[in-house]
């Protein structure tokens, strides 16, 4: 079995390693929602990961709805995540956008007045970090067939805009009860037509966007991202095991660079393995992992891959840590979605001060 120091083949990306960046939300884009030089050097201090995956990304206005973050739907973006990706690549690193569309999620202080998109015209429950403070999440306008179709050419357009800005690929985020799990999930799906009801259903919304984006730049360059919990964002689903495993044995079908499952392993795993023994493509895992319970899954032959979070905050020299058994660095939550250079760009690499 592979250690996480052994290269990975990834649909068309060739790895150096099996650790790899989780997305991480930082909120250093500013009100412009465009990247920044800031934001190369994060990345760039990170580019030892065996792949990044960037911070979740907004595909389009209406999909936006998280103060500061980034976009990728207008030129000026796209010319300003080139930089970062340029940075990123002369320090030897590898880098996939994360397709991000909030959905119900958002908050009409995001929109100028609209309200956000959903499966279903069912609120969340909580709040929304709105731009004024936390607000109560609205009840979003369910989306009809049309709009659906053009929120998939929103994924579509992204997509070709990260690869015009220099990413290795994309990962879609179909995870943390953003807009495509409200279509997985009979929690947020109510929908009576082709896009709601039974499972084989509720999956197509984001069988349409793998499709779209693989059409578009090709399914070796195309990840996806789940996230098989109950509870997490206000997700629900009353059959977890039934649904990860049809969507598993859907994308089969769609031969993706990787499939990217966040299921905390500081429980046992539960529907992770049964899509293990479905999916026939590369399975990356993460959540709450530490060095050696992430040897463990691969040694087990569980996934071939994991993602590291927070641990990758704290620590941009994450994998020679994790080689020479160094110590981590503790990380500052106070500085996670807020800030510039602190608790950004300031944790120290081995063997230099703070
Ligand atoms: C500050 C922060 C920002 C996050 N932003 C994202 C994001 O943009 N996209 C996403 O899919 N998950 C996001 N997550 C979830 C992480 O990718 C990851 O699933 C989580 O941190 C658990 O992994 P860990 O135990 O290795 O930290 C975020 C988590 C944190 C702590």
């Amino acid at each position: 079995m592979p250690t996480l120091f052994d290269p990975l083949t990834a649909g068309a990306l060739t790895l150096k390693n099996r650790i790899w960046m989780a997305p991480l939300t930082r909120a250093r884009a500013g009100e412009s929602r465009i990247p920044n030089d800031l934001m190369a050097t994060y990345y760039s201090q990170r580019a030892s990961a065996g792949l990044m995956i960037s911070e979740a990304t907004a595909i389009s206005r209406i999909g936006y709805g998280w103060k500061n973050a980034p976009g990728i739907y207008t030129e000026a973006q796209e010319k300003a995540w080139a930089r970062v990706t340029k940075s990123v690549h002369e320090a030897g690193g590898q880098m996939v956008l994360q397709l991000w569309h909030m959905g119900r999620l958002s908050h009409p202080d995001f929109l100028d007045g609209q309200l956000p998109v959903s499966a279903s015209a069912i609120a969340a429950e909580g709040v929304a970090r709105s731009l004024e403070g936390n607000k109560p999440y609205v009840t979003p306008h369910a989306l009809t067939k049309d709009e659906i179709q053009s929120t998939i050419d929103d994924y579509q357009k992204a997509a070709i805009r990260a690869i015009a800005a220099g990413f290795d690929g994309v990962e879609i985020h179909g995870a943390n009860g953003y807009l495509i799990d409200q279509f997985l999930r009979d929690g947020s799906n109510t929908r009576s037509d082709e896009y709601g009801g039974p499972i084989a259903h509720r999956v197509r919304f984001l069988l349409e966007v793998v499709e779209a984006v693989t059409a578009a730049i090709g399914p070796e360059r195309t990840g996806l991202r789940l996230s098989p919990m109950n509870g997490y964002q206000n997700m629900h689903d009353s059959n977890l095991e039934a649904l990860f495993t049809h969507a598993a044995k859907e994308l089969n079908k769609h031969d993706l660079a990787f499939l990217h499952v966040r299921e905390t392993a500081s429980q046992p795993l539960l529907v992770t393995p049964l899509m293990r023994k479905i999916y026939d493509g590369v399975m990356v895992g993460n959540d709450a992992y530490d060095f050696a319970r992430a040897q463990k899954v691969l040694d087990d032959g569980l996934l071939d891959a994991v993602a590291f979070g927070v641990p990758f905050i704290a620590n941009p020299d994450l994998v020679e840590r994790f080689r020479s058994g160094a110590p981590l660095n503790t990380a500052r939550p106070e500085s996670f979605y807020k800030g510039a250079v602190e608790g950004y760009t300031d944790y120290p690499f081995m063997g230099k001060a703070a």
